[in-house]
């Protein structure tokens, strides 16, 4: 529940102050038409536009009656669907309004926020207990519970406080023992764990059991065996995982393997430019700027069967789109981990 005083002076503050929206210009655009506030925010936080496509937009305004099992009755509903749709994520120059409409398949008309990919993306790694289990939280759909500046169309991860956890903390510790303690039973908690970074190439990947040589800490033995069962994977997935690659884990070390907690690669090539060619999995790039491939490379053919969207998806992948790739560089391809498109 919300009170309308405290969301009028939310946007007194943020139209009044311009350099505070400046800042922000990354994600949404900020709700603040107060017709709009009246109308669709004493149940809920009131959405930004461009949280949801035009085509939501108007199915759901069509069909207030059956909102969710609540009869929504709204004064000029034709200006409030007006507002909406002009401000929908389709119409919107905001980064995060251009990344959900991409990863949204056309013909789909979600009538949830928390439905659309990019969305259900941003929060796979929340435990049920933070959200469905927790009595101050209950459901994703109230943005504003977690994200402090939701208000305003902030939903940088360095606002987030979760109700019961505290600060969102990517490299949390805790987070990381507690994922032990659902996955891995009780088996875990009774051991000595220490918190342990490590950098180093991969030798050998057998299933979810890695080896490294570790390049800044003295073991025992020259290879460190690493558990990746539980590891959240950045700049790459699972698949990326190849001998030779350099990775960065973070995790607990027992004396014998480090339990990931995280996985970064290091990644030697980056490039931009514009398709010219599409073979399967293999594409064929006229770059403008590269970094770690050498120069005398007119094209760049690039692997991207283990790639990952950063936005969109293999469908966006057409002839003279540009993009952006970042992976490893073998002296022949580049092997591709994230690809985000240029617009
Ligand atoms: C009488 C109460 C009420 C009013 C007024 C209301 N809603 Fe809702 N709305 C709900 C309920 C209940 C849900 C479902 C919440 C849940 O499942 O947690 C919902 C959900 C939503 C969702 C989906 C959120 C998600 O899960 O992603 C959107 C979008 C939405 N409402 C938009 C609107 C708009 C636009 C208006 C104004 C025209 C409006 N609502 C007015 C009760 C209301
Ligand atoms: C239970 C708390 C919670 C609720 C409720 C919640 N979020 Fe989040 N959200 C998070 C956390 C935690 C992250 C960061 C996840 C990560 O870094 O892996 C996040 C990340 C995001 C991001 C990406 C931020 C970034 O910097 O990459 C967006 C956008 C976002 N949420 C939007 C929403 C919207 C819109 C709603 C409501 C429909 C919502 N969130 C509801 C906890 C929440």
């Amino acid at each position: 529940m919300k009170t309308l005083t405290t969301i009028t002076v939310a946007v007194m503050l943020s139209t009044s102050t311009m350099p505070l929206l400046a800042d922000y210009s990354k994600d949404f655009s900020v709700a603040d038409d107060p017709l709009y506030i009246k109308a669709c925010s004493s149940c809920h936080f009131a959405y930004q536009p461009g949280l949801m496509p035009a085509r939501s937009w108007q199915k759901m305004m069509l069909n207030l009656e059956e909102h969710f099992g609540e009869n929504v009755v709204v004064e000029k509903q034709k200006a409030l669907t007006e507002y909406l749709v002009k401000n929908a994520a389709d119409f919107s120059n905001y980064k995060r309004a251009v990344k959900l409409i991409r990863s949204l398949p056309k013909a789909q008309i979600p009538l949830r926020i928390t439905e659309i990919p990019y969305i259900m993306r941003q929060h796979d790694e929340l435990l049920p207990e933070m959200v469905r289990g927790n009595p101050d939280v209950k459901t994703l759909s109230e943005c504003d519970i977690c994200h402090s500046g939701a208000e305003l169309g902030s939903y940088s991860e360095d606002d987030i406080n979760i109700p019961g956890y505290g600060p969102w903390d990517d490299d949390s510790f805790s987070l990381y023992l507690s994922h032990f303690k659902n996955d891995v039973g009780k088996f875990y908690n009774d051991l000595f764990i220490t918190k342990v970074k490590v950098k180093g190439e991969i030798i050998a990947i057998d299933d979810h059991l890695i080896t490294i040589k570790p390049a800044n800490l003295q073991l025992d033995s020259d290879t460190m065996q690493i558990d990746i069962q539980h590891a959240k994977f950045k700049n790459g997935n699972r698949a990326n995982l190849r001998p030779n690659s350099v990775i960065e884990v973070k995790g607990g070390w027992d004396g014998n393997h480090l339990y990931a907690r995280k996985v970064e690669f290091d990644l030697n090539a980056k490039v931009k430019g514009q398709i010219i060619a599409i073979n399967d999995h293999l594409i064929t790039i006229k770059p403008y700027k590269m970094k770690g491939i050498p120069l005398n490379n007119d094209t760049v053919q690039a692997d991207i069967q283990n790639a990952e969207f950063e936005d969109g998806n293999h469908t966006h992948l057409r002839q003279h789109a540009f993009l952006k790739i970042k992976g490893n560089w073998d002296g022949e391809h580049l092997y591709a981990h994230e690809i985000e498109f240029e617009d």
